[in-house]
């Protein structure tokens, strides 16, 4: 065990609020998100409402998951809305071009997400189609959607079975528009950006909160000339950043079985968020001094190589320990930032790359990182409070990282949740802890943590990382001494 660390947290020092949406979520029509993860169809024997499977709802239910965004990703900018409503035998079959090439069906589409979402009581975020939709077709979107009045949007919306319009309030106008939504150059974007949102209307009273394709990694040019151009038309401009442990493309490297080199190097790659977020939000506050416009991390998460004999483009991989940490980390990290990001998606939702959820048939698994959203969803919409950290270095191989990670906030109860991470592979930390501003003292803990760097569950062991209730804190001459094993994440109440 390394030195003794401080943590001192001023309870009374308020940073702002955590925006609930940081703990959003994201499901594309990608391997076995949508078809399988969600949707089984009205006829399957597995046990659904409305075509969507119950054991997913309910596991979902309990997570509080503020937005969750759809239907892409890359599939966003070849999706076209209108396939994929009215009778079910005439939708029409369209090949997914970005992902395996396999057919869809269109059998989920705009009903069957907005249904979904209020199965799981989430607000929808829908990614509209720049890249290969026309403005019309984006404009007729958001009036089937949320038009009350009379109109033919509105008749083929009822008579599709929805008499009353439903609330959307978040829509991005495309995705990626620098890659697969399009290899567009940013001023390029911006334009059609300006032109395109203008479409996007608010009828009656519902409110749509625009959101902008921005940069990828550390693109920062890209977000310079958003900001230039189209900054004073948007809400949100969106960033995307994935944790691959090698840093390269052409080998992610696997999901388990890495050692602890690859351990270290995902932790590298994973704070690198902090800096990328820092970074964009200077360049935005100098249009946006006032941070107006928020930055919206609509996709981030892990990304490895796909599990061995599975389909390369459907994105399946395993989910363990490691995932849980990094979900923590930048969890944390986007509770530092909550002055500019009010909004996360972490990809995917079920059975696609950082996953809380994977199906087999009718088997269902909450992988580790399902856990810590639901360790740390006590930190949605609380105040965040001022915190000191002198965290030991975690080096390795002439390179290092801070060893702890760290968030404080409290709820309106009055409970304060401290959640800590230690990243070292084998060192556990001590803490020395002080609470000022306060008279309340640490009740009580949950703690995940495993045996192994890679543990995660399978169908057959479901419960091999699951969280246990921690007790390793203490309290001498006025501080709070606190025993963070290796590789585990701590989530502590106070009142
Ligand atoms: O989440 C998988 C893909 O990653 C998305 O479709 C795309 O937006 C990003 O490149």
């Amino acid at each position: 065990m390394g030195a003794l660390s401080k943590l001192i947290i001023n309870a009374d020092i308020n940073k702002g609020t955590i925006n609930r949406n940081l703990y959003s979520h994201f499901a594309e029509h990608l391997g076995r998100c949508i078809y399988e993860g969600i949707w089984v169809g009205h006829d399957s024997p597995i046990a659904h409402t409305e075509g969507m499977r119950n054991d997913v709802i309910e596991a979902l239910r309990a997570l509080q998951i503020p937005v969750l965004r759809w239907p892409g990703g890359c599939f966003a900018d070849a999706y076209l809305w209108k396939d994929g409503v009215g009778p079910y035998e005439q939708r029409k079959k369209v090949v997914n071009v970005h992902w395996g090439g396999v057919v869809e069906n269109n059998h989920f589409g705009t009903h069957e997400f907005l249904r979904f979402c209020e199965l799981i009581g989430t607000e929808p975020y829908i990614a509209g189609n720049v890249g290969s939709g026309t403005v019309r077709e984006m404009a007729e979107w958001v009036e089937y959607i949320t038009f009350e009045g009379e109109s033919p949007m509105t008749e083929w919306r009822e008579a599709n079975g929805r008499e009353k319009p439903w609330s959307l309030k978040y829509f991005g106008i495309g995705n990626e528009n620098w890659g697969c939504g399009g290899n567009m150059r940013p001023k390029y974007y911006s334009d059609l950006y300006r032109h395109y949102s203008s479409y996007v209307r608010n009828y009656g009273a519902n409110k749509i909160y625009k959101i902008a394709c921005g940069p990828n990694t550390a693109d920062y040019n890209w977000t310079e000339v958003l900001m230039r151009e189209a900054g004073d038309l948007m809400d949100g401009l969106s960033l995307h950043y994935y944790t691959t442990q090698t840093g390269e493309w052409g080998n992610k490297g696997p999901s388990t079985g890495f050692d602890e080199q690859l351990w270290f190097q995902t932790f590298k790659q994973t704070v690198y968020m902090d800096e990328l977020i820092e970074r964009h939000d200077a360049i935005m506050s100098k249009y946006d001094p006032e941070k107006r416009v928020a930055l919206i991390v609509d996709e981030w998460g892990t990304w490895y190589d796909v599990e061995p004999g599975t389909n390369p483009g459907f994105l399946y991989q395993q989910n363990t320990l490691r995932d849980a940490l990094v979900a923590a980390v930048n969890l944390n990290i986007f509770h530092k930032h909550n002055d500019r990001v009010q909004m996360a998606n972490i990809a995917q939702l079920v059975n696609v790359l950082q996953a809380v959820i994977l199906t087999e048939g009718s088997r269902m698994l909450l992988t580790p990182t399902y856990h810590i959203f639901d360790m740390f969803k006590v930190h949605q919409d609380a105040v965040r409070v001022d915190l000191a950290l002198d965290s030991p270095r975690y080096e390795m191989n002439g390179e290092s990282i801070e060893q702890i990670s760290a968030s404080a906030s409290v709820d309106t109860e009055g409970t304060m949740h401290i959640s800590l991470c230690n990243l070292h592979h084998a060192d556990s930390a001590e803490l020395r802890c002080e609470l000022r501003g306060t008279e309340a003292a640490v009740v009580s803990g949950r703690i995940l943590q495993a045996s192994a760097l890679d543990a995660h569950n399978t169908f057959d062991e479901p419960e091999q990382v699951t969280p246990a209730e921690f007790r390793d804190f203490r309290q001498e001459a006025g501080s709070w001494f606190i025993k963070l094993p290796a590789a585990s994440v701590v989530v502590l109440s106070v009142k």
